[in-house]
């Protein structure tokens, strides 16, 4: 485990920020640090700090699909990136980015364990975040299907895809309160759209249709604290979630692409709307 040591000019960089009246030093604790060379670090170290004008992300199931294409969007933007997920010692492609960016920090978060989410908020007290964005999500697999549903699925996929979202907003709404963008954000899906559905994945859409729910009430909620809560669909993306679908798919990427400029241009007067990649507003 790296040591940690900050230098009086680390200070300096060291971002400040208002909360409950008292200005406070916003450091994060050590991250995720994995035995590294001395670069290597140096760099973590670094991420120990969010520095000056940079803002600060979070983002769930970041280690893998549209996560960590989010993860390397919002990084390459310029931004500090809080990035979670359940086994940072397994998630190789995001060490990778972790490594060449120090700007990017990696927590250890499943979703579901609310003491844990409750424990990383703790940690994360003095931040402000202007983004939370909650991306990880399940489909429940082949088993929605009439005649043949496992009813033990669907409590699964509800405790990932709703009460995840909800939890993280609850544990973090004083985060991004303090912050200047002020933005919680779920990645939703066009499946969970009562108007545009076709049959099938009974769990999946009926997950997607009550986190909207969940971030629609929220939206209301929280308006008069001017934070923006929204619900953006990523498109059709070509990820394991989507292994063996026979559709045109975009990369994932892409879709990182598209939901940053999609959030970037997010205002209070579109809190609680359902939003698609390109922007455009989908039916509920
Ligand atoms: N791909 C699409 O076309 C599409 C379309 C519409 C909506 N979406 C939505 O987009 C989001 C990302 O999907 P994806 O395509 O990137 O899927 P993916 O490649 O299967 O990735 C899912 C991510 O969620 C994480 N995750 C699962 N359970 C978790 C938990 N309990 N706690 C924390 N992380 C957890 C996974 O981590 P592990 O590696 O640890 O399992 C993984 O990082 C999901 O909300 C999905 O519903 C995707």
């Amino acid at each position: 485990m790296a040591q940690l040591s900050f230098t009086q000019s680390s200070f300096q960089h060291i971002r400040r920020l208002t909360m409950g009246g008292m200005m406070l030093a916003a450091l994060t604790a050590p991250a995720f640090l994995a035995a590294c060379s001395p670069e290597e670090e140096a760099a973590q170290e670094q991420t120990l700090i969010a520095p000056e004008g940079r803002p600060v992300v979070l983002i769930t199931g970041s280690n893998r699909g549209i996560g960590l294409a989010l993860a390397q969007e919002y990084a390459s933007q310029g931004w500090h990136v809080i990035a979670t997920c359940r086994k940072p010692e397994a998630a190789d492609a995001l060490q990778a980015l972790a490594v060449q960016n120090p700007h990017i920090v990696i927590e250890k978060l499943d979703v579901t364990d609310r003491p844990a989410v409750d424990a990383l908020a703790e940690k994360y007290k003095d931040m402000a975040i202007d983004v939370l964005l909650s991306n990880a999500g399940i489909s429940g697999g082949d088993v929605q299907t009439l005649g043949s549903f496992q009813y033990d699925a669907i409590d699964k996929v509800m405790a990932v895809n709703v009460i995840g979202p909800l939890k993280l907003a609850e544990a973090f709404v004083e985060n991004v309160a303090a912050s200047d963008q002020k933005k919680m954000v779920t990645i939703t899906s066009t499946q969970g759209s009562i108007t545009k559905t076709f049959g099938i994945s009974y769990f999946y859409r009926s997950s997607k249709t009550a986190v909207n729910m969940v971030m629609h009430n929220l939206a209301i909620d929280l308006k008069d604290r001017d934070i923006i809560v929204s619900l953006v669909s990523p498109g059709m993306v070509d990820t394991d979630f989507m292994k063996g679908v026979p559709l045109p798919l975009i990369p994932a990427e892409q879709s990182a692409s598209m939901i940053y400029q999609v959030v970037d241009g997010l205002t209070l007067d579109k809190s609680g709307v359902f939003l698609n990649h390109r922007g455009d507003e989908e039916p509920w």
